[in-house]
């Protein structure tokens, strides 16, 4: 009778072992100083790292500065671009990595009303701006704290910022989830004022410096996408991607159609648009699926967000020297951007960014990766 309730006891506590090892966070976190900024603050880098993916992120700009996958014979590569010094990204960043905020993508004229006021926010595209204005949440030092399998950054934009209405306190958590990096934003407000929060990454799945994209096969879930004018503007149609070189329902080579005879990627000197992702809104599911033949890596990008702006790096012209002295050509990255729709704030017709005072903005994007053995195979 003893040795029958010894050996449950135990059992028990191999049970409750187990579950201890389960619940507890299988990522491991470590800290390391990026240098100073100019007027002194001083930036870290915090690595995640969990025996599966290891991405590194910046408090400055909460900038994902490394991202680390395996290929298809396990071996590790960083599939982001970017820098290897802090002073890089500040004086010459394309958005590489970063947080973007508050306002993601265009605001047509710098300029929008809401509820019934007009805001001015800086032109820094043209006559648009662009990603949140010349010094948008991609220039702010986060605050870090570590969390349970990553890192919570969190910044606090004042009243008037960038012309933006209202005090608005924004988090970020980044964490590693088995083999995906997932980001949640989250946002409140002390007056209305508009938000649309995304992660500007570009990836190269061959590796970061290692040629061009246009080998990559990518599927987006969207049958329409919002065409733009000559200023990257949404017109406010949602159009149907049927019969287009936009039409990436199935799985197709990047490089097959970005110079077809099409109006649209005329204006986008290849594909800088956003997609009406099919999917019910607010529900996190799949919103595009990149894949290197080369290397089997895959990037399943999942998104509450009811939008996707896919870039294909059409801005980067071979200046600029990256991380490990690799030269970035033309198109030798691409960002999926996972946003509401860009100069919503000037389209009723599309999903309101507005955020109302004390309500919480809330948005879930996740990056993840697997490899897929046969060049031509399924999986
Ligand atoms: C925009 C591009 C822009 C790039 C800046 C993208 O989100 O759609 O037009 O040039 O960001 O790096």
């Amino acid at each position: 009778m003893f040795l029958i309730k010894a050996g449950f006891e135990l059992g028990l506590l191999c049970v409750l072992l187990v579950i201890t090892t389960v619940a507890e966070a299988k990522t491991k976190i470590t800290k390391k100083s990026f240098g100073l900024l100019d007027d002194g603050t001083p930036v870290e880098i915090y690595t995640l790292a969990n025996g599966k993916i290891e991405a590194a992120i910046a408090t400055y700009g909460g900038i994902v500065v490394s991202l680390r996958a395996p290929d298809r014979n396990g071996n590790m590569d960083d599939v982001v671009l970017g820098y290897d010094s802090l002073n890089q990204y500040v004086s010459n960043n394309p958005y590489f990595g970063a947080l973007v905020g508050r306002y993601a993508n265009r605001i047509a004229h710098g300029s929008f009303v809401l509820e019934g006021k007009t805001y001015s926010v800086p032109k820094n595209d043209g006559d648009n701006s662009l990603h949140g204005g010349a010094r948008g949440f991609d220039k702010a030092v986060w605050k870090a704290k570590p969390i349970k399998d990553g890192i919570e950054l969190s910044y606090v934009s004042r009243d008037g910022e960038q012309g933006y209405p209202g005090t608005l306190t924004a988090t970020a958590r980044y964490t590693l989830n088995d083999n995906e990096l997932r980001i949640e934003y989250s946002a409140t407000a002390d007056k209305p004022t508009v938000v649309n929060l995304t992660n500007h990454s570009y990836f190269n799945l061959a590796g970061q410096g290692r040629g061009t994209i246009l080998q990559h096969q990518l599927k987006i879930t969207a049958s329409r996408f919002t065409p733009v004018d000559s200023t990257l503007i949404p017109t406010g149609e949602l159009r149907s991607v049927e019969g287009t070189a936009f039409d990436f329902r199935a799985p197709t080579p990047i490089g097959q159609r970005i110079d077809a005879n099409e109006d649209q990627l005329h204006k986008g000197k290849g594909y800088d648009h956003n997609w009406v992702l099919d999917k019910v809104p607010g529900r996190l599911s799949e919103a595009a699926e990149l894949y290197d033949p080369g290397t089997g890596r895959v990037l399943h990008v999942l998104t509450t967000e009811p939008g996707l702006q896919f870039y294909t790096g059409n801005f980067l012209d071979g200046t600029i020297i990256g991380k490990q002295g690799r030269r970035y050509a033309w198109r030798s990255g691409l960002c999926l951007e996972t946003q509401h729709f860009p100069d919503s704030p000037n389209h009723p017709n599309f999903p309101s960014t507005e955020l109302k005072a004390g309500k919480r903005y809330h948005s879930v994007t996740a990056f993840k990766f697997s490899v897929r053995s046969d060049p031509g195979g399924k999986q």
